[in-house]
């Protein structure tokens, strides 16, 4: 066997977090110059499969850790892709990731997608979008409650897309359902700032405490989630149209909506607010919340006086992004 490496993107929500848990549509855009890299070499006879996590300054061996996700993940796929009944093979794989963790970006998602698809090419066994995303989204299930699958999909399908869950996340549908998924048409590229706050913040707490909120007060987040699902609609028209300034409004609005989710935090408040001052067409907190990631969207010409605002308001790091024009195949 020769060295596999296999690589997949980060990704960011553009609008929609949080509601579209309960149905409603986000629109998410993959990222592909920050990317998570796995890497597959056979082992020495007997080794049995040894995992290298060096982001997590972890290793361990898959027999000594069966519990853990990535090791469930890998046993599951090579169980699903490859002959029943075969022992694990002997196998090293090491996982780099310039993904920030628990920030936001799909950290976890792109890990695995780059890990279910070395291990597919290494089992001769490329595997489409749509199944690479089930076979990560199985996983996401298991580890993180109920995620909407938002991030598997544009992390597999390395799009820009549009998407609605079609499960019901209360209580679980027992099997995942096909989502509906499209990719958009993006008129103008588009310059964004992301500004990560340095907080780790791991998405199953603030999509719990959302959970919460919403079993007590029904009414109230159906209602900010149709206000969330009215918005996403609205930025998809402005993005096919090219209309910039526009949908920078329309992704302020939704921070502010998140802001009454309860999902902001005072950091995402202080660079939302650092990159409003500077001159962004539109700032929102981007994921989970309560810490990670936001995004801001900007003219060119603005880019780096909100940069440097978003630096003096504590960003830990500033990842200037383009979203190219795009058009469905
Ligand atoms: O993994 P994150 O932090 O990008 O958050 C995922 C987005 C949520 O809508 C909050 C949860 C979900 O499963 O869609």
């Amino acid at each position: 066997m020769s060295e596999i490496v296999a690589t997949a993107p980060a990704k960011l929500i553009l609008c929609g977090e949080h509601a579209v848990v309960y149905g409603r549509p986000a629109i998410a855009l993959p990222l592909p110059g920050i990317r998570a890299r796995v890497r597959l070499s056979p082992g020495p006879p007997g080794s049995g499969v040894v995992v290298q996590a060096r982001d997590l300054r972890r290793r361990w061996n898959l027999a000594d850790e069966p519990a853990s996700p990535l090791s469930e993940l890998i046993a599951g796929t090579l169980a699903q892709l490859g002959q029943p009944g075969a022992p694990l093979p002997d196998l090293r794989i090491s996982i780099r990731s310039a993904i920030p963790i628990a920030s936001g970006m799909g950290s976890g998602a792109a890990v695995a997608s780059a890990l279910v698809r070395a291990l597919a090419a290494y089992l001769g066994r490329p595997l489409d979008a749509a199944t690479l995303s089930a076979l990560v989204y199985a996983s996401e299930r298991r580890f993180h409650g109920t995620p909407s699958g938002i991030d598997n999909t544009v992390i597999a399908y390395q799009r820009p897309i549009w998407f609605v869950r079609a499960e019901s996340p209360h209580p679980p549908t027992p099997a995942p359902q096909l989502p509906q998924i499209e990719t958009i048409t993006i008129a103008r590229p588009l310059a964004l700032l992301v500004g990560d706050t340095g907080v780790r913040s791991a998405t199953r707490a603030p999509v719990g405490e959302v959970r919460e909120r919403w079993q007590a007060s029904p009414a109230r987040y159906e209602a900010l989630f149709d206000q969330v699902g009215a918005l996403v609609l609205a930025a998809r028209g402005c993005l096919a149209q090219g209309q910039v300034a526009e949908l920078g409004r329309l992704l302020t609005q939704n921070h502010a909506l998140l802001q009454q989710i309860g999902v902001s935090s005072p950091e995402l408040d202080a660079l939302v607010a650092a990159a409003l001052g500077a001159g962004a067409l539109g700032a929102k907190l981007s994921g989970a919340g309560w810490g990670g990631v936001m995004l801001a969207l900007v003219a060119p010409a603005r880019q780096s006086a909100v940069a440097r605002a978003l630096e003096a308001a504590g960003a830990r790091r500033v990842i200037p992004t383009t979203v190219h024009a795009h058009a469905p195949a």
